[in-house]
């Protein structure tokens, strides 16, 4: 029954709506990042690129725009993104622990994909922890290849060590 079914949809989120996902990005990388990264670094990068504040400059200045993952119209992840030039950064792409593995982190990569399409991007990279091993395997499976490491410095000591993954839209 079609009132039955699983809804996903993907839903830009408005400017004053930077509180909720912040609370939701600290929520999952709580959760789900001290064991990769260790509990300072994610204390020290939630505030410093995932408050609230940090996001709303995030989409005023630095031309990011989130959006929330819905799930039966519930609100269970979030992702964000930036067009540069012909290519798409996607620079967040988050689900809460409950929402995971059912075809929601799919969905989102559609979507953007098909964004893709419509605007002639030619593909979509993003980075990712190099010990975050279960989500690599998820990326390579939504077609995504790993196209080297970066290291990004965050100040205070603090950095990045990541790789870069990339989808060639066809
Ligand atoms: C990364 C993340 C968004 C993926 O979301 P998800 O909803 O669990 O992914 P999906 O259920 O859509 O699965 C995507 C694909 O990976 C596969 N997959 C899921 N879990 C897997 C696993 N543990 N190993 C291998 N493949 C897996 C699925 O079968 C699916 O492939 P299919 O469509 O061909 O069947 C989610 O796991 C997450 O939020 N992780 C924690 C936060 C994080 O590290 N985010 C990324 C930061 S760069």
């Amino acid at each position: 029954m079609d009132e039955h079914k699983n809804q996903i949809a993907v839903v830009q989120a408005r400017l004053d709506e930077t509180p909720l996902l912040s609370a939701m990005a600290y929520e999952i990388w709580r959760e789900h990042f001290p064991p990769i990264v260790g509990q300072a670094t994610v204390d020290y990068l939630l505030d410093k690129i995932q408050s609230s504040e940090a996001m709303a400059h995030q989409i005023r200045e630095e031309n990011i725009v989130y959006y929330f993952l819905t799930f039966n119209g519930e609100k269970v992840g979030y992702m964000a993104v930036r067009v540069e030039g012909d290519v798409l950064f996607l620079s967040k792409f988050y689900l809460k622990k409950e929402f995971r593995g059912k075809g929601i982190a799919r969905t989102g990569m559609n979507y953007f994909e098909d964004f893709c399409r419509q605007r002639q991007l030619k593909k979509i990279y993003l980075h990712v922890n190099r010990k975050n091993l279960g989500v690599i395997k998820i990326y390579e499976k939504l077609g995504l290849k790993n196209v080297g490491a970066e290291v990004t410095e965050m100040g205070h000591g603090f950095v990045m060590d990541d790789y870069v993954m990339e989808k060639v839209i066809s």
